[in-house]
Parts: C-alpha cells; sequence; structure tokens
C-alpha cells in the first residue's frame, strides 16, 4: 500500500491465540497472555510485539505510548457471516427462514438499488462493525452492484480488511431483486476487476442458497471461480429442515444440498458455508475433503429456531470454524453476545464451549476460516495490526463480577456472558484507532 501509516505503540494487557489447532483441547496450550506488554506497529502491521520490560528499549522516544493499564487488549474480532442490507431490519418478528424471507428480507433489500441508499447504510453498517471490535467480516450484499460499491467505499475510508460481493439470484424472488445467469456473470466479473485486491478489500462469488440460483446461475458461478481461483466463495448451507427439503426437491440429481455447491466447483479453501447445522455424514466428509469452512451463527439459529450447530461434530470432522453474527437474522453485531449464545448452543447438547476456545473461533480461527490466517488473528509480528482493547468493567455488575474473577480465562468468559457493545473502549485498524468509544 503506497500509503503511510503512522507509527503506534501500545502498552496494556495483551490476549491471543499464538497458533492453529485441529484439537481444541490444544488451544490452551496456545494461549498468550501478557500482563504488561507493547505492541508496536508500522506501516499497518505489526513491527514488534511482547513484554513492557523487553520492548522499551524498542521504542523510538518520540513516540507517544498509548497505555491502557486497565483494559484487556486481543485481536480484532472476525465475523465470518454478515449481510449489511439487513441492518435495518434486524429482530423481525415471527418467521422461520423461508416465510422470513419473503415476508421481511426481500423488501427490505429492494431498496439497495438506490446508491444513496446503500451509502447511507453501508456508512453505519461500518460503523457498527467498529464499535462492537469487529474489524475483519464476510459480508452479504444485495443483487444490486450498488451496494457492494457502497460497502467497499465505506470499509476503504477505515482501511477495513473485508470481504464481500453482489448477491447471484435469478429465481425464487422478487422480479426486482433477480438478475440472470449471464448477468450476474458479468456484473461479479466487473466487480472483482474493481474491488479484489484493491487496498484491503477482497471480493465473494455470493449466490444466496440453492433455491434461489437456476443450474445455470450456478454453473456460471462455477466458472468465474475458476476464472479467479483466489477469489472467495460465500453462501448459505443447511440451515433449515424445510430449506432442505426444497433442495433436495429443486436438485434431484444431486446427492445432497452440500453436493449442490460441489458439483457446481464451488467448495474450496476460500468457500464458506453460513450455518451447517443440519448436515448429514457424507457433507462432513465433503466439507473435510474440500478444506471448506462453516460460518458458526449462533443467534440466528436460536432467532429463527434453525436448530443447534454441532461444534464438536466440526472439531471431529476437522472442518475450519468461523464465528458468525448473520445480521438480521441474528440479533446483534458484538460477538461477545455471539459467543455468549454460542457457549448456550454448546450447553443444549451437553458440551462445554470454553472461554478460550470462544476467543479462538472469534479471532485467529476466524481468519483461518477466511484463509486469512496468515495476514490476521493474533499479535504474530509481521501481521496486519487490527485489534480491539476491551473495557473490562462498563458497568456495576460487570464490576463486581471482574473483581471476584479467579484467573485471566474466567475474566473473558464473563466478558463473554456479560458484555456487549459498551465493553468496545477502542478499535485498530491496519494501526490505527478506527473507533474510540465516546466516555472513554
Ligand atoms: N438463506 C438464504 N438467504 C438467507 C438470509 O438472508 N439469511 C439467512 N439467515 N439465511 C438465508
Ligand atoms: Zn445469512
Amino acid at each position: 500500500m503506497s500509503v503511510h501509516f503512522a507509527t503506534t505503540a501500545i502498552r496494556g494487557r495483551f490476549l491471543d491465540i499464538q497458533n492453529i489447532v485441529t484439537d481444541p483441547r490444544k488451544i490452551q496450550e496456545q494461549v498468550r497472555y501478557i500482563e504488561d506488554g507493547l505492541l508496536i506497529t508500522q506501516n499497518g502491521k505489526i513491527q514488534w510485539f511482547g513484554t513492557w520490560e523487553q520492548g522499551q528499549s524498542e521504542l523510538n522516544p518520540r513516540i507517544e505510548v498509548q497505555h491502557y493499564p486497565e483494559q484487556l487488549i486481543v485481536p480484532g474480532f472476525i465475523d465470518t457471516h454478515i449481510h449489511f442490507p439487513q441492518t435495518e431490519m434486524v429482530g423481525a418478528y415471527g418467521e422461520q427462514l423461508l416465510e422470513w424471507l419473503n415476508t421481511y428480507t426481500f423488501p427490505t433489500e429492494i431498496q439497495f438499488k438506490d446508491p444513496d441508499y446503500s451509502k447511507k447504510i453501508a456508512g453505519f453498517f461500518v460503523n457498527e462493525l467498529l464499535k462492537n471490535g469487529t474489524t475483519t467480516a464476510l459480508v452479504f450484499c444485495t443483487v444490486h452492484p450498488e451496494s457492494v460499491d457502497a460497502l467497499f467505499e465505506a470499509a476503504t475510508a477505515k482501511n477495513m480488511r473485508l470481504i464481500a460481493g453482489k448477491v447471484l439470484m435469478d429465481r425464487h424472488a422478487p422480479e426486482a431483486l433477480t438478475d440472470t445467469a449471464e448477468t450476474g456473470y458479468q456484473e461479479s466479473k466487473n466487480l472483482i476487476e474493481k474491488w479484489h485486491g484493491k487496498g484491503r478489500n477482497l471480493y465473494a462469488i455470493t449466490p444466496r442458497f440453492a433455491p434461489t440460483s437456476t443450474p445455470e446461475q450456478l454453473e456460471k458461478a462455477g466458472q468465474l471461480k475458476a476464472e479467479y481461483p483466489d477469489v472467495y466463495v460465500h453462501t448459505h448451507l443447511s440451515e433449515n429442515k424445510n430449506e432442505i427439503a426444497w433442495v433436495k426437491e429443486l436438485f434431484p440429481k444431486r446427492q445432497g444440498y452440500l453436493d449442490v455447491y460441489h458439483h457446481y466447483g464451488l467448495t474450496g479453501a476460500q468457500s464458506v458455508f453460513a450455518h451447517c447445522v443440519h448436515l448429514e455424514d457424507e457433507e462432513w466428509q465433503c466439507m473435510h475433503d474440500t478444506d471448506s469452512a462453516i460460518a458458526f451463527c449462533p443467534t440466528s439459529n436460536l432467532f429463527l429456531g434453525s436448530g443447534l450447530f454441532p461444534l464438536k461434530r466440526a472439531w471431529q470432522a476437522g472442518v475450519k470454524v468461523g464465528l458468525g453474527t448473520d445480521i438480521g437474522a441474528g440479533t446483534s453485531f458484538n460477538q461477545l453476545q455471539t459467543l455468549n449464545e454460542a457457549y448456550k448452543v454448546q450447553q443444549l447438547q451437553g458440551e462445554k464451549l470454553s472461554a478460550f476456545e470462544s476467543l479462538y473461533h472469534a479471532t485467529l480461527g476466524g481468519a483461518k476460516a477466511l484463509n486469512l490466517d496468515d495476514q490476521l488473528g493474533n499479535f504474530e509480528v509481521g501481521k496486519e495490526a487490527d485489534f480491539v482493547v476491551l473495557d473490562l468493567n462498563a458497568t456495576a455488575l460487570q464490576q463486581l463480577r471482574q473483581s471476584n474473577a479467579k484467573n485471566i480465562e474466567d475474566t473473558f468468559f464473563a466478558l463473554m456472558m456479560l458484555g456487549d457493545d459498551r465493553n468496545i473502549a477502542a478499535t485498530y485498524v491496519y494501526g490505527q484507532a478506527a473507533y474510540v468509544k465516546e466516555t472513554f
């Protein structure tokens, strides 16, 4: 990047996960907690990280150190599935997936044909991500290329690493929200040329889900992925039982829901499938064999009554999992709240989700799911300097609970259970403060 980003030096308590794991029992060994640490960034990257004691000699005396003695600093949260045009319809009452789409979602998304409206909501959306400590997201736009331009422009203004794409949808939706196999292909191609790899922006080919694309459209999507192998594929999979039955009716020749995507060349190391609540055995195997990733969206799965995501099964199958808010079926932009619900989804299945595993999914594990773990997810020197300063005591109740915390694991767990956007003191993107809480 040609723009120069100033050097930043941050002193405080740092917590991150050092390496990717394939077994959740190994996460504890990868936890790095530095009570009095120093992080130096230069040109948006982490230049030095370690203890304050060791780091002082590294510091240029002219650089002012930003000191957060009471807070906890973690890598920026990564949201692996969210819809920016659904920001305004979060919390829509009463329906499950297919009725919810027809009743609330499609009428809302029609408005994004208007570039000014797209810009207005894109600006709000990006601010809301930062206010919640989310520094990277994989985002659905609408079928309109205008919505993609608006979002990438808003993300570029904040130097965020964002992945997004235009929805492909050529059937089973209102006319005003559909493209065709050919126009969807061409518009996506133009957007890839315009945005993919420009600054920190990355493009995702985004068929909404199998029921709203004809076989011809999925074929063209696969062709596009073959032409641009380093772009992403982002879609929904196996979220709701009626949806799955519908896919089986629409694609009788395919072995199952995932096989529809796999058949058209849409699985792979940069393919992210939201939900995967009801996968069958062969589908788990295919997810593993193709190195495809899942976005686990607990608040959405509970809100739409879709089901309980089997996280343990994903670990056993060796499938990458990131955390998704899935706004507007999900009910919060905040990854602490999302982890709170993720914990309860596991409890309902007799499983435990530890604080450190939670941190893993929200940071390094999310980066791995997006195939960006060489650039994001922890404080390794050379990675991009995206991080969050967490206030542990944003309310009287939190203060009381945290004063009784046994150790850093308990501290983070209590934060997950009680925390929300009030706990985000500051969000740093590419080494610079992109959000600072007003009352902080
Ligand atoms: N499946 C197809 N479209 C959508 C959507 O917008 N939200 C969710 N949660 N699932 C979907
Ligand atoms: Zn979704």
